[in-house]
């Protein structure tokens, strides 16, 4: 399939590297593709980024049919850019389509049309330390019907958004929250999809996380709500001894790209990486035991998020010090490193646009 371009007339004003947050800002281009059953997968098209205009009863409004991916693109020293493990994340893009009766993706094509829009729009890559080209690609549900199906035909976009942390703390210990009364997702649900439900369904106790002082929730498990499964928007680690633990995937816990690597890279190190069952009374006795030394999230968005404390029964935790541990800390720069071109790439997870 050919991918035709349609060139905007006004460029948009650059900000300044200093002032990027997390997505508000939003480049010149994005891609677009769309489906119906006849066609398949057709029109791909490089156009001015901008509205999408649809009909009120469009499926997606009402019913949530909608997946969406998350990975970056990272300017290096030397002026180049760089994806990282790009191909996972359109795995999972079709992964997560699976579950929500979506028509898969070519992710060869799909990655071929990436990096042609990455071309056009790489004078959006910022330069700055810590700051990249998110990129998002989404697919929606665009019937205009309000029964209750799946629907038949589809929009596919990728739209670009040069950003620094997502968090304002920066790499500063956040705070997290943990409920008993809300859940994020349950086993047999859609955990494990990266669908928009299930980010709504999060919002409501992190509203409650927030106006107790809190960043984050970590959700537990949704059957028996004992067991940490991930917070917010990441998946969680916690440096137990000399253990590096996190929930095992469970098919409601997002099945991370940073968490895959994070789990590489420190096995790579000779640290014991253990994934199963943990429940959060595990961690607390940890803690009091003296032997809960680290905890901290892993996520595309945020990268490594060191976790201060933990609130959990009204009871807050401080986790070490309070401060950044020497492995999150050791982690979020080989991380950086390897996404920066500034370290070997050993595992083959960059790839040059
Ligand atoms: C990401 O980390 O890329 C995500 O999609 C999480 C989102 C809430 C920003």
């Amino acid at each position: 399939m050919d991918i035709t371009f349609k060139k905007t007339d006004i460029l948009k004003k650059h900000p300044e590297d200093s002032t990027l947050g997390f997505g508000t800002v939003f480049t010149d281009y994005m891609f677009n593709m769309d489906y119906n059953p006849q066609e398949g997968w057709h029109n791909p098209r490089i156009e001015p980024y901008g509205p999408i205009v649809m009909d009120p009863s469009t499926m997606v409004l009402h019913y949530g049919q909608a997946i969406f991916e998350g990975l970056k693109a990272y300017r290096t020293d030397s002026g180049d850019i760089q994806l990282f493990r790009p191909q996972d994340n359109l795995k999972r893009l079709n992964t997560s389509g699976h579950m929500l009766c979506m028509p898969e993706l070519d992710e060869a094509f799909i990655l071929e049309a990436l990096i042609k829009l990455l071309k056009i729009e790489k004078g959006w890559v910022p330069g700055a330390s810590g700051t990249s080209l998110y990129i998002r690609p989404t697919i929606i549900a665009t019937d205009p019907y309000i029964g209750l199906r799946s629907s038949n035909t589809y929009r596919f976009f990728i739209i670009l958004s040069p950003v620094g942390a997502y968090y304002p703390e920066g790499f500063n210990p956040v705070k997290i929250w943990v409920t008993t009364e809300y859940v994020r997702a349950v086993r047999g649900g859609v955990g494990q999809a990266k669908t928009a439900g299930n980010y709504a369904a999060s919002l409501y106790a992190t509203e409650l996380a927030h106006k107790d002082g809190y960043t984050q929730v970590l959700w537990l498990d949704g059957v028996e709500l004992k067991y940490v499964e991930e917070v917010g928007s990441m998946n969680i680690f916690f440096v137990i001894g000399d253990e590096l633990l996190t929930p095992e995937l469970n098919r409601s816990i997002l099945s991370g790209v940073t968490r895959d690597s994070v789990i590489k890279l420190a096995k790579s190190w000779g640290v014991k990486v253990v994934e199963r069952r943990i429940s959060i009374d595990e961690i607390y006795a940890a803690h009091e035991k003296g032997e809960l030394k680290e905890v901290f999230g892993s996520g595309t968005a945020a990268v490594i998020s060191p976790v201060g404390k933990i609130k959990f029964n009204g009871r807050e935790i401080t986790i070490g010090d309070g401060s950044v541990g020497p492995l999150s800390a050791k982690l979020f720069k080989e991380l950086m490193d390897i996404q920066y071109g500034k370290a070997e790439d050993r595992f083959n997870w960059v790839m040059p646009v």
